[in-house]
Order: C-alpha cells, then structure tokens, then sequence
C-alpha cells in the first residue's frame, strides 16, 4: 500500500521500485523498530529533531484522548481552555514575551511572522519596511515564501521565481569564516555584515531579521561571542525587529527553554515548532512582545485594523494539550538539565573522535544537539562529497542507530553529521550513538 499510494517527503521514490521502504511502527523512550522487527536507537528524534520527550508517552496520549471527546475543535477566533492554558505555561518561560498566535507548522508560524512584519509595515510605516532579511545557510520552511527566506540553495532548486523583498545577509559559521573577514573578532564582524546590508537596502525598506539561534539543517553552527548582542544593537538602531526561528532549538533543546535565552538578547517574535509537543500533535507557535500585539489593536478602520489571519487546524485542541503535558514531563523529568549534561558528555566524546579521525574538521553543538563537518583535507577544509556522510549514516542505520546529515541543502557543504537524541538520553545512549560512528568511521574513512 505505501510503494504504491504514499508519496514520501525527500525521498527519490525510483529505488523503491526496488527496495521496500523503511516503515517505523513502534517507539519507546529513545528507540524505534520498523515493521521486519529491527530495533534503532534514534539520535535524531524522530528524524527531525522532533521527538523531545522520547516515544510511547502514555500521559499525553490519554490527556489527548480526553481532551477530544470533550472538545476537539473550534476555530481559534474563539478560545478554549488548553490553548489558553498553554499559552500561560509558555510565557511563563519567555520574559518579555506576551502573546501566542497558534498554527500548525514551522513554516507556517514563520509565515504568519512575516505576515505580522509586512502587516506592521503597512500600519505603521506607510507600506515601506517590508523587507526581511535572512541569513544565508538557515533554513525557515518549505512553503514558497518561507524558502524565500532561507538561506539554502540547494533546497530552492527549481522552485523560483520566490517571494519578493527577502534579502540575505552573509552566514556566520567561524569555521568558514568569508575571506577577510576580523578573526579575532569574528562574531561582531558577521553582525556588522548584517548593518551592511540593512545600509545597502535602506533602513527605512527593512521590517525584520529573521534569524534561527544555532542553525539547525544548514550545519549545527552557534555564532562565536560578540555576534548576538551586535545583532540586537543593530535592529535596535535601525527599528527592525528580531525574529528569532526556535523550530529546532525550541523547548529544551540545547539545555534552555529556547536557544536564544543562551545568548541574553530580547527578540520581538519567536517561532517554535518540533519539539513543542514532540510529535504527538502538529502545533506550532508564532510568539510576540506586547509591543507586537499592541500594534493590531486599532480601531481606526474596522476593515484593516487587527491580523487577517487565520489557520484551521490552529483551533484543534490535540496541539495544546500535548504540549502542556510535554512541558510538565520536561520540568518534571529535569529533562533542561538532562541536555545540559549529557550534551557536555556527546560534545566530549565527539571530541575524542575528532582526535583519532583526520576527516573530522570541526566538531559543533549546544546541549543535545551536536554535529561535525567531513573533510577531505583539515588545512584546506574542503569539504568530502555528500556521499560520504550518506554511507556513515547507512552503516550506523545497519548497527541499529539513526544518525542525521546535511540532505542536498546545499551545492557542497553537505558533509555533516548531525545528532538530536531525545532529551531523555542517558549516558549509555550517548555512548551507542559514538560507539556506532567510531565503528562506521573506522570502516569507511
Ligand atoms: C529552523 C527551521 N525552521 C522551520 C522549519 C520548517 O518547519 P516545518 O517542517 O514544520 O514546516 C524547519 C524544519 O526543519 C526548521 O529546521
């Protein structure tokens, strides 16, 4: 029934016409099985750093179920009582946020950020400030305006023309810093670069800077010191709002509630997705300031004056309720101080592998999720071919654990291993995920 109905997401369905495809019917904890009985241990949370509070959570489970025959749905122009709840939980994590705008997606909560940015600018300044700047090697979404704002070529490939005003500025990966860049200081000098741009375009054309706190897709790189409050100062300076993409970092993550919190900046919206209710039910959140909000109270005129935006399934109540329980299970658990230790423990052993395999250029990472870039040559830095870490992943998937990679974002840095485990990992897990890449870097390198 799958080979011939199911259309899979990034996949090339021609070897399938060979191949049965991989069906995952089982989870528990951090393990998953597929239907011939093989048993994985999941470094990436459900492939996408997704699954943050592991598999087979009976308690959201029946705290769903009881929430939908009670009340499944009405649509969010209305309230109900687990998005309100949710919404009270969530700020609570998030000083100086105030007010939570529910969809479905990552992509769609950073459309809906964009739509309050091009909407504001309308508002307030006269049509102008429309612009929203991205930053090249994140990634914000797959729908056509979202990839307009991402900074992945690859993943962009025939599907232009793309939204007008989404303009980049340069990536900030230390590792491949931009020639001439300030290496000693090099986390301002890719800040000011962002200045540069907002310069070239006109400060009064940009709305946003859209930014995601550790890039996640593009290579699991966190800007060195000095970057983010630059960053602030900047969109201060020049009234852009900060627009900050928690899809990935969100709840719990790197070992904060969000990856920006690690940085001590005040972002005007965050978004957050995946880890929100860990799989359980789609939701995601577009989260303002009260500054934000304010600016759609208006009662000027009756046709235009609040957000003209809707999203069906924002009004499902499956999403809020997992996600308080999802929330309850990471502070009952210490599940943030989990990431924070067991993260230092992979940053360590990644480390050592680092020592004992030359191809091993640069090891990155914050809390559990943590990665390294393939290379052929350390002094040059140029990066191996994808097919490289296409095979470490396959022969870790044949030793029963699931490693992520860069799949075809870009045109050739696609050479990184990237892990995400549950937040729940233990020590013994962390040691299977090494033990596994030490064994296929060992055969294939
Ligand atoms: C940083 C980031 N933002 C947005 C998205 C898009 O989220 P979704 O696939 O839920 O639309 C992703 C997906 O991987 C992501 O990594």
């Amino acid at each position: 029934m799958d080979r011939n109905h199911v259309w899979h997401h990034l996949v090339n369905h021609k070897p399938f016409e060979e191949n049965d495809p991989m069906m995952i019917v089982k989870g528990e904890g951090v393990r998953v099985w597929d239907a011939k009985g093989n048993e994985y241990l999941d470094a990436v949370s459900g492939a996408v750093w997704t699954v943050n509070v592991g598999y087979g959570r009976t308690e959201i489970a029946d705290a769903v179920r009881d929430q939908l025959v009670t009340m499944n749905y009405f649509a969010q122009s209305a309230g109900n009582i687990p998005a309100a709840k949710f919404a009270q939980k969530l700020i609570e994590k998030m000083p100086g946020m105030s007010r939570v705008y529910y969809s479905n997606s990552g992509s769609e909560a950073n459309e809906k950020a964009f739509k309050i940015v091009r909407q504001i600018a309308h508002k307030k300044f006269g049509g102008k400030k429309t612009k929203i700047l991205y930053r090249e090697r994140d990634y914000h979404g797959t729908t056509i305006a979202t990839l307009s704002a991402s900074g992945q070529e690859e993943r962009r490939t025939q599907y232009g023309p793309f939204v007008p005003d989404f303009v980049a500025v340069p990536h900030c990966c230390e590792y491949r810093a931009q020639e001439g860049a300030d290496l000693e200081n090099y986390g301002v000098w890719a800040a000011n670069q962002i200045e540069k741009v907002i310069l070239e375009e006109g400060p009064d054309t940009v709305g946003a800077l859209c930014l995601e706190p550790i890039t996640a897709g593009g290579g699991i790189i966190e800007a060195p010191e000095g970057y983010w409050p630059r960053v602030q100062e900047i969109c201060k300076q020049y009234d852009v709002l900060l627009h900050i993409d928690e899809v990935v970092c969100g709840l719990g993550r790197t070992g904060k509630w969000f990856g920006y919190q690690h940085y001590g900046i005040q972002p005007d919206i965050v978004t957050m997705a995946k880890g929100v209710a860990s799989g359980y039910a789609a939701i995601s959140c577009t989260v303002t300031t009260e500054e934000v909000f304010e600016a759609f109270k208006d009662d000027s005129d009756p046709r235009l004056g609040y957000f003209r935006d809707i999203s069906t399934f924002g009004g499902c109540t499956a999403g809020p309720t997992a996600a308080l329980v999802n929330m309850q299970i990471i502070e009952d658990e210490a599940l943030l101080e989990n990431v924070t230790h067991q993260g230092e423990y992979l940053r360590g052993c990644l480390n050592q592998l680092m020592e004992k395999y030359d191809v091993i250029g640069d090891v990155r990472g914050k809390g559990l999720f943590a990665g390294f870039e393939l290379v052929k040559d350390r002094n040059t830095k140029e990066p191996v071919d994808e097919t490289l870490p296409a095979a470490i992943a396959a022969h870790c998937m044949a030793n029963g654990v699931i490693v992520g990679r860069t799949n075809r974002s870009f045109a050739t840095l696609n050479n990184n291993i990237c892990l995400s485990p549950p937040l729940i990992a233990t020590r013994n897990d962390i040691d299977a995920i090494v033990q596994a890449l030490d064994n296929a870097l060992s055969d294939l390198t």
